[in-house]
């Protein structure tokens, strides 16, 4: 079955009687006791947008938003050995990526210039999120409804998902990992706290404070390195569990990326689709140039993107590599390579 019956997400469904499950109600007891316990900060939103201020909960900071979900996949999400899961430390490519991997798996279900759904849709729409999904719904219920194979997309760190997820021998899901300089994701996430503040109408955060919180660990789903080395370690100890790409690999070579996910996905490009030009065809479609410019990606749309914490625009900026020498000293960046070769020492990850 393609996933392309997921490409108009239904909204989720609260099941009533699934809220008063014994399992359920023992996680929602869980988190209301350990809840008030966590250290919390507001520096980067405050506690608006829906997604609450950032609580550091197993080393990890993330919206306390987003927690009652995190505590619900952990205890009740059933994986399915063909799911698929796009996993990102937030501005490192999400977007793209989940372009990139709905293009591959539904290559034969459409039209690549005429009826493909990421021409009328944004990405966020066509891939289920993970934790905001079950946040929203209070269950798992409506991941369970979607068809297989499920492509869902979360931030979360590695060491958040049950075993039942990241026990190779289980080969319970295939995770999709992409990372970036961490300049670079700074600098984008900086921006982009800054467009979620305006719409709260909180003044903008100076780069040197964003720069010390980040550099602390205290950023969206951070510390950003953490994020990193749970799915590096995870892909050098089952490399067919999680294929693990980098952002600036995948911007320069951006077709033989794609052969890479097609092949890791069990789905590898024929002769025939080659000589098609089929791969050309999804670099093209999925490229910052064109979903950019797409109507349904340059302009809000209102009464579809109505309760989205994130506007279609907002997820756009440059998708440039490189673009931190316009905004980071001399000595920042320097600070920033340190602390990474610090943390990366003897894991051979690196961003040389
Ligand atoms: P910049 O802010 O550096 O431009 P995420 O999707 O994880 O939130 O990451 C957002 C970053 O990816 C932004 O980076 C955004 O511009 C960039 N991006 C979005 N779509 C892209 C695409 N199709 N190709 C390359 N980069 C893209």
């Amino acid at each position: 079955m393609s996933c392309s019956e997921i490409s108009q997400l239904p909204s989720t469904d609260i099941k009533e009687e699934e809220k008063l499950d014994e399992g359920y109600q023992k996680t929602y007891q869980k988190f209301d006791e350990i809840y008030p316990t966590l250290p919390k900060r507001d520096d980067w939103w405050g506690d608006g947008l829906g997604a609450g201020q950032f609580v550091q909960y197993q080393g990890f900071w993330i919206p306390s938003g987003a927690l009652r979900g995190v505590m619900l996949i952990h205890d009740h999400f059933k994986p399915r050995p063909t799911d698929i899961i796009l996993s990102t430390s937030p501005k490192c490519g999400t977007t793209w990526l989940r372009a990139l991997i709905f293009a591959v798996i539904n290559r034969n279900s459409y039209h690549f210039d005429d009826n493909h759904p990421l021409l009328s849709s944004n990405p966020q729409d066509l891939v289920a999120f993970l934790e905001g999904h079950i946040q929203q719904g209070g269950s798992t219920s409506f991941l369970e409804t979607l068809p297989s194979p499920r492509f869902l997309s979360t931030h979360l760190p590695f060491s958040f998902f049950p075993n039942s997820m990241t026990s190779s021998a289980a080969s319970a899901c295939r995770f999709v990992y992409i990372c970036r300089d961490p300049k670079d994701a700074f600098v984008s996430m900086w921006h982009f706290m800054n467009k979620l503040r305006a719409r709260q109408e909180m003044p903008p955060l100076p780069i040197e404070h964003a720069f010390d919180l980040f550099c602390t660990g205290v950023s969206l789903n951070g510390p950003f390195w953490d994020h990193h080395l749970g799915f590096w370690k995870a892909s050098l100890e089952s490399p067919n569990m999680v294929l693990f790409l980098k952002y600036e690999h995948v911007k320069r070579e951006t077709s033989a990326s794609v052969r890479k996910i097609g092949e890791f996905l069990d789905l590898p490009f024929s002769a025939e689709e080659e000589n098609e030009g089929i791969v050309e065809k999804i670099v093209h479609l999925c490229s910052f140039e064109n979903l950019s410019n797409l109507d349904v990606n340059k302009n809000v749309n209102e009464e579809k993107q109505r309760g989205h914490l994130i506007k279609n625009p907002e997820f756009f900026r440059k998708g440039q590599v490189g673009d931190w020498m316009n905004h980071l000293t001399h000595e920042m960046a320097k600070v920033l390579d340190q602390i990474t070769k610090e943390n990366f020492q003897g894991t051979g990850l690196n961003f040389d």
